[in-house]
C-alpha cells in the first residue's frame, strides 16, 4: 500500500524578525523560497501579526506574486486581517488566537466559545476559495466544534506534547486521537509548534496527520549548518578584496 508522505510547511516568520531588527530591508525573507522548495517543502506559511513584529503585508504580496508554493497566512480571526488574505489571494489560511504581549502563538483558538465571532469570518474566506483551516488545542471538543464552522482542516497546537513527549505519551495519544476524529469527520489534519526532528518525526507516525508546520526549529539549525559556509565565503570575498587592493 502506498504510504502519502507527511507534507512539511516550513514557516519563514523567523526570518522577517532577523530582519525587521535593522529595519534596512535584510535579509529577505523571500530568498527561503528556492531553498525550501528545493529541499522538498509543500508550502510556506507566514504569520502577518497585528502589531506587524516580522512578517508585513508586503511580503504576502510578493509571495503570491512568486508562485514558487502555496502560501499558507497565519492571521487572527479579525475582518481587517480577513482583508489581507482576500487582496493577495493567498492559497491557505489558518486562524490563530493573538495576543500582543505573547512571544509566540501560545495556545490554540478555543472554538468552543468564540463560534460565533468566527462564522463570518470563515465564511468570508470559504465564500473566495480560501481554504480555511484553525489552529486549536487537541482536544475532541474543539475538532467538533470546529468541523461545525464547515472549515476545511484543523491544525492541532503540538507545544505541550512538543515540550513533554520525552517522559510522558499522554499528549501524543491526545493528539493521536484527535487527528483520527478529525478524519473520520471529513476534516483534514495537520500539527505545529514547538517540533524538532525528534518531536516531529514521531508525530509523522500518526497517518492522519497530513501536514507538519514548522518553523523556529529549522530556523535555529539553519543558522549552525548554514554558518560554516557563509563565513568561508567571506573570508573569500575578503581575500580577493584584500588581493585586488594589493594590484591597485
Ligand atoms: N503553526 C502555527 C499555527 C503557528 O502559529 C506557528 C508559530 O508561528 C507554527 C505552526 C510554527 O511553530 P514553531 O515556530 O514553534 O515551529
Amino acid at each position: 500500500m502506498a504510504v502519502q508522505h507527511c507534507r512539511l510547511g516550513v514557516n519563514i516568520d523567523h526570518i522577517g524578525t532577523l530582519r525587521e531588527a535593522r529595519q534596512q530591508g535584510y535579509p529577505d525573507p523571500l530568498r527561503a523560497l528556492p531553498l525550501i522548495k528545493e529541499a522538498g517543502a509543500s508550502l510556506v506559511t507566514v504569520h502577518v501579526r497585528e502589531d506587524r513584529r516580522h512578517m508585513q503585508e508586503d511580503d504576502v504580496r510578493r509571495l503570491m506574486g512568486d508562485h514558487r508554493l502555496p502560501v499558507n497566512l497565519e492571521i487572527a480571526p479579525r475582518q481587517e486581517m480577513v482583508d489581507i488574505a482576500i487582496a493577495h489571494s493567498v492559497d491557505r489560511c489558518c486562524l490563530v488566537p493573538e495576543n500582543r504581549q505573547e512571544l509566540t502563538t501560545e495556545g490554540g483558538l478555543d472554538v468552543v466559545s468564540c463560534d460565533d465571532m468566527l462564522v463570518p469570518i470563515v465564511r468570508r474566506l470559504r465564500d473566495v476559495g480560501i481554504h480555511v483551516s484553525l489552529f486549536i488545542e487537541p482536544s475532541l471538543e474543539q475538532v467538533n466544534a470546529a468541523h461545525a464552522l464547515s472549515v476545511d482542516s484543523v491544525e492541532l497546537h503540538s507545544g505541550v506534547f512538543a515540550r513533554t513527549y520525552r517522559h510522558d505519551a499522554h499528549a501524543f495519544e491526545t493528539i493521536r486521537a484527535c487527528a483520527a476524529h478529525a478524519h473520520s469527520l471529513g476534516l483534514a489534519c495537520h500539527a505545529g509548534h514547538g517540533l524538532s526532528y525528534d518531536s516531529a518525526s514521531l508525530l509523522a507516525r500518526i497517518p492522519h496527520i497530513i501536514e507538519l508546520n514548522i518553523g523556529h526549529f529549522l530556523m535555529g539549525e539553519a543558522v549552525f549548518y548554514g554558518l560554516r559556509h557563509v563565513v568561508e565565503h567571506m573570508l573569500c570575498r575578503l581575500k580577493e578584496g584584500r588581493e585586488s587592493g594589493i594590484r591597485g
